[in-house]
């Protein structure tokens, strides 16, 4: 209603969702005014002595099969819609959506990888999700769909975007730390669109800013000088840090052999005020060349 409906499944979630709310509604003014009457009608200078009243199969008959009704109808308005989010259609894009403390990352049939979910307008789309660490739940409140990503286990989520533009992901199970910040968009494009994207190479900004984007340190560290779950990248080659080494304050300089050895074994040198929590991150030693060739860009 607020949030834009833009998917396959989001207009029969909306109106399961508006029929369950009328039923509400109207059990709130119907009870609320029978409670009102009763207050009313029985008040204690009408009625001084109360009496117990017996029987009533009638009324008892009545009370246990309406709201039984109520909820069965209930229940199969909701199993519709349900069952369109759970049955993939055949043909189906497949991307695997891995969540880790705190990014998302999104690989494609073709090996790209990508921080934020392109994909092509009306089309249907299978998102097969993973866990890297704990709990995490990819929500796309856009396409009114949600999955828990459960460690050692795969669920999965489908959707046909209808309609083009950017839609929020949040994390909506509490993760750590980074649980607010663990955010990414969906990026919806038309069929010509999505496919110069998806068979061209990197982002602009080449291998360096594309990797760390797709590998989700941008999830705690920021290129603008300000501060997340881990310290800013800018600036940071050549600067000088505090950092615990085996828990014992140094400074040093933020060197390239510093950057290699924080990527490969980020528990070695913690810098001053952050906390431990740096997972090892999976690279290839190309990679992480590009990586720190691009960090001693940011200035
Ligand atoms: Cu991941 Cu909350």
């Amino acid at each position: 209603m607020f949030i834009p409906a833009v998917s396959n499944s989001a207009r029969h979630v909306d109106s399961t969702f508006a029929v369950i709310l009328a039923i509400e509604v109207f059990l709130l003014f119907a009870v609320t005014a029978t409670m009102i009457f009763f207050i009313i009608r029985y008040r204690k200078t009408r009625n001084p002595r109360s009496e117990n009243i017996e029987g009533g199969m009638l009324l008892e008959i009545a009370w246990t099969a309406i709201p039984t009704i109520i909820v069965l109808i209930m229940f199969f308005i909701g199993l519709k819609s349900f069952i369109i989010i759970r049955k993939v259609p055949e043909g189906a894009m497949p991307v695997q959506a891995t969540a880790r403390q705190w990014s998302w990352q999104f690989t494609y049939p073709n090996g790209k990888q990508s921080s934020t979910l392109a994909v092509p307008l009306g089309r249907p789309v299978k998102l097969i999700l993973r866990s890297l660490d704990v709990l995490h739940c990819l929500y796309i409140p856009a396409f009114r769909i949600k999955e828990d990503c459960v460690p050692g286990m795969e669920t999965y989520l489908w959707f046909t975007a209808k309609e083009t533009g950017s839609f929020d992901i949040f994390c909506t199970e509490y993760c750590g730390l980074g649980h607010s910040g663990m955010l990414s968009k969906v990026v919806v494009t038309p069929e010509k669109e999505f496919t110069a994207w998806y068979e061209g190479a990197g982002e602009k900004g080449g291998l360096g800013l594309t990797l760390l984007e797709s590998k989700g340190c941008l999830g705690c560290h920021s290129m603008d000088g300000s501060k997340k779950i881990g310290p800013t990248f800018k600036g940071l080659y050549g600067s000088q840090v505090t950092v615990l080494t085996k828990g014992k304050e140094r400074t040093i300089a933020a060197d390239e052999e510093y950057l290699k050895r924080s990527v490969l074994d980020p528990g070695a040198d913690i810098v001053k005020g952050y906390p431990n929590i740096m997972p090892v991150i999976p690279v290839t030693g190309e990679e992480l060349d590009a990586v720190i060739q691009y960090l001693k860009t940011l200035r």
